[in-house]
């Protein structure tokens, strides 16, 4: 291989990843990584006919052994200074075990693959959810245990086994607050070698993932979410990008360990607004 460039790791080859990958990664090497190759490879397609340079590759988050194969594909480009994860199944799509497999501690492994690699300045963004900002408070306790378990010990803790869960939403509401608590946590190491980790914690965004919400279970429930927030409608992909690249460029350099919520007002509508879970 000849030229190095600078690399960005994109896990999820989805339309926030996109839409983050073209705001910031012109003029990288983009290694893109997606369980389905074929969503790696069609967004790879749509990046380079637009200038971009872009490698697909299988990946699956849920695997530490897939996570470090692509790590060591991404490393012959030239040095990772960049990760975008958005990477990740919602509630409809998964069973609780597979939600907590891969956006819980998948998340994790990638946070702690990518902090043992980060170039000296590097940013790395992961994309939470509103979703784990609906959850109630959990005791410092437990929200010690999610930032700072270690990940091969994470999905053995008592709270994360299945009967303590419950449903599919649960499971994704405590894998969202985990990323978050993993984030914090993470962002000190990340810091020891001069780089930078933040999450963003989105509401609904038209993606094909929220579509599978909008026609799942709880689709009524979603749009009421959207047209009864004070934005009064649905986000885009490239507004998610607008926040990671505050938190991605230099303007962002005294932003870490932090969450981003962009969604509308809708978590703001449910605590103090015409969104508020009916009384019993
Ligand atoms: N769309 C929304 O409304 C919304 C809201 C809040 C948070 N999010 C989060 O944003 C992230 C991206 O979602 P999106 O809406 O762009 O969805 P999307 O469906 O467009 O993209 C998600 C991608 O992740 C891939 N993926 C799933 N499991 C994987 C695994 N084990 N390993 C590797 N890749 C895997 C899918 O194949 C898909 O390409 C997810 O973490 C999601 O939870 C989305």
């Amino acid at each position: 291989m000849n030229m190095k460039k600078d690399v960005m790791i994109l896990a999820g080859a989805g339309q926030i990843g996109m839409a983050i990958a073209r705001r910031m990664g012109y003029g990288m090497k983009i290694v893109i990584g997606d369980k389905n190759i074929e969503n790696a490879k069609n967004i790879s397609d749509i990046l380079n006919k637009a200038g971009f340079d872009t490698v697909a590759h299988e990946m699956d988050l849920s695997s530490r052994e897939s996570i470090k194969n692509i790590l060591v594909e991404a490393q012959k480009y030239g040095e990772i200074t960049m990760l975008v994860n958005a990477a990740g199944v919602s509630p409809s799509q998964a069973p609780i075990e597979a939600i907590l497999k891969v956006d819980l501690y998948g998340t994790a492994v990638l946070l702690e693959e990518v902090g043992k690699v980060i170039a000296e300045g590097g940013t790395g963004v992961t994309i939470s959810s509103q979703s784990g900002h609906r959850m109630a408070a959990l005791t410092p306790e437990q929200d010690r245990l999610l930032a700072m378990t270690p990940t091969d010990e994470l999905l053995s803790l008592p709270m994360l086994q299945p009967e303590n869960i419950g449903n599919t939403l649960h499971a994704y509401q405590i894998a969202k607050r985990c990323n978050v608590k993993r984030v914090m946590a993470e962002a000190v190491k990340w810091g020891e070698r001069g780089a930078r980790l933040n999450s963003i914690s989105p509401g609904i965004i038209v993606t094909p993932l929220a579509i599978d919400e909008f026609n799942g279970p709880r689709g009524d429930f979603y749009k009421n979410m959207f047209a009864k927030c004070p934005a009064g409608r649905p986000g885009t992909a490239d507004e998610v990008a607008n926040v990671a690249e505050l938190l991605m460029r230099p303007q962002g350099a005294f932003i870490t360990g932090a969450d981003f919520l962009i969604d509308g007002g809708a978590t703001a509508a449910y605590f103090y607004g015409p969104l508020q879970p009916q009384e019993k």
